[in-house]
């Protein structure tokens, strides 16, 4: 693949709201490992879509995006003062507390079927994830980022239990909370979009390992993930 890994590599894949991001950074507490969240990577984009109008509610300019996704220098900065403390910069500008609204959500959602642009953000990922032991998490970590990826996850949950937990994300951010349905319709439209895209849609990669989080607390399943890596990489 180009770079060598320095430690091991673990993927952690699925759709919005089945608790990848909160398990993947306790997953990364416990084991020690570096959290890397490669939404937060579209999401930037997205953002800057809508922003320059390169991307509107339904429509993207690809060739524009892909420019965009290619020239902008994007890192993850880790700011213990501030929450969350890992922190996403464009062009050293913290773009971190503007880029989970259900606008930027979509926006990210219609750059990232662009193969361009997840051709010019492809490089970026692989490096944050061979830097050390690292935890990545997104829609194609475990296919197409580290196919090698030491130990694979992908989370599942039903929709309306998903659109349960991103509602109350909304409203514990303090934004206008949209509906129930509002959510459950946008979580279905972007399911929809994320894998029937050409390249690199989400789908479980074949030796990836299946959690369906649906009826499990948070605990229930980082302990669980905890237990399969331990013993995948013979860690005590
Ligand atoms: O994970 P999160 O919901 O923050 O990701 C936002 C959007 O970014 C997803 O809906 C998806 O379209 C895109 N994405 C992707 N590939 C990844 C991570 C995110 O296409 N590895």
């Amino acid at each position: 693949m180009g770079i060598p890994k320095l430690g091991p590599v673990i993927a952690i894949d699925g759709p919005a709201g089945t608790g990848k991001s909160s398990a993947t950074r306790h997953l990364a507490d416990v084991l020690g490992f570096i959290h890397v969240d490669t939404g937060a990577i579209y999401r930037a984009v997205g953002y800057l879509s809508l922003e320059r109008g390169i991307a509107t509610s339904d429509r993207v300019d690809s060739v524009r995006a892909a420019d965009l996704a290619r020239s902008v220098h994007l890192e993850f900065r880790r700011i213990p003062q501030k929450n969350p403390a890992n922190r996403i910069f464009a062009d050293g500008r913290d773009l971190t507390d503007f880029i989970r609204t259900p606008e930027v959500s979509m926006a990210s959602s219609r750059v990232s079927a662009c193969a361009e642009v997840r051709a010019a953000l492809l490089g970026l990922q692989r490096r944050l994830g061979c830097v050390g032991k690292t935890i990545l998490e997104g829609r194609d970590i475990g296919t197409v980022v580290f196919p090698d990826a030491d130990v694979k996850f992908f989370l599942t949950a039903t929709v309306d239990e998903r659109a349960k937990r991103r509602l109350v994300e909304l409203e514990a951010s303090g934004t206008d909370s949209p509906s129930f349905e509002d959510v459950k319709a946008q979580i279905v439209a972007r399911d929809h979009g994320d894998s029937t895209r050409a390249v690199a849609p989400l789908k479980k990669a074949e030796d990836a390992v299946s959690i369906d989080t649906s009826t499990m607390t948070l605990d229930q399943v980082v302990k669980l993930m905890e237990s399969i890596v331990r013993s995948r990489l013979g860690l005590s």
